[in-house]
């Protein structure tokens, strides 16, 4: 069984993190059968799942939910969840309440966004013996400062800036970090720099492993594809084929069958 220590093992061997979202107990019980290294409950749950148009909309009480069903279906894998939308931004008090109701519901480790006012916290919670994973370059729960879900670190001075926040998050001793939507040279020098691993998602292959979401990954969704995701099925055209195979079934009453009734 794998577990959080085996991020840094992975980072000095250089064998590549695997990572995906995971939402609920259906799914995760899949990949409980597969080798993916770790499944991130993500805040993105709050646009793939709920339908919301940002992850502002996550709440503690989401993210909890969502953990405890993801850990009742892999119970062997390790999970990180996401600390949701200012849920670490208040007192120390009430930031720690929303970890242990992360950590009760099942994950192993929690990941939070961006390093500014964040790195006592995170001081805080490894002291306490919590796994913290950090996140930079496109922090969703930032979108309206950036103006959108649009690149980040672009130039010199931005990639220096995100470099010596990547330095602070594992001085306060996070364990690792996710980062999203950074050119590609800079993930990979801000990777080099580091000796936790990277774990990236839409920054090329330079980081110390991927993430990806679970709904992009599968293609739930062809009308909706970032250009950095690869797509490994056409999951909902196959549900629109399986379920209009159902339809045409019971109209056409072949469905019930024999076998799959008692006389
Ligand atoms: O919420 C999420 O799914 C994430 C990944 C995109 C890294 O944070």
């Amino acid at each position: 069984m794998k577990t959080i220590p085996d991020f840094q093992k992975w980072k000095v061997a250089r064998t590549p993190i695997t990572m995906v979202t995971c939402y609920d107990a259906a799914t995760s019980k899949i990949l409980n059968e597969t080798s993916v290294d770790a499944l991130l409950v993500g805040d993105s749950c709050a646009m793939v799942v709920h339908g919301y148009d940002s992850t502002i909309h996550a709440t503690v009480e989401m993210m909890a939910a969502h953990t405890a069903a993801t850990r009742r279906g892999a119970p062997d894998k390790v999970i990180v969840a996401d600390m949701p939308f200012l849920s670490y931004r208040g007192s120390v008090d009430a930031s720690t309440q929303a970890v242990s109701e992360l950590m009760r519901a099942g994950a192993n480790a929690v990941k939070l966004e961006r390093s500014k006012g964040n790195c006592e916290l995170i001081s805080r919670l490894v002291e306490a013996g919590i796994p913290v994973m950090g996140h930079l370059g496109l922090t969703p729960q930032s979108v309206h400062e950036f103006g959108g879900f649009k690149m980040q670190a672009r130039t010199d001075d931005a990639a220096q800036i995100l470099l010596e926040e990547a330095l602070e998050l594992e001085e306060a001793g996070c364990f690792s970090i996710v980062l999203e939507c950074i050119p590609g040279h800079v993930a990979e020098s801000v990777t080099d720099a580091l000796a936790i691993p990277t774990i990236g998602i839409g920054c090329g292959p330079g980081t110390s492993g991927q993430v990806l979401v679970i709904n992009d990954l599968l293609g739930l969704d062809s009308r909706f594809q970032p250009p950095f995701a690869r797509r490994y099925m056409d999951a909902d055209q196959m549900i629109v084929r399986s379920i209009e195979g159902y339809c045409e079934d019971v109209r056409e009453l072949e469905y019930p069958g024999e076998g799959e009734y008692k006389p």
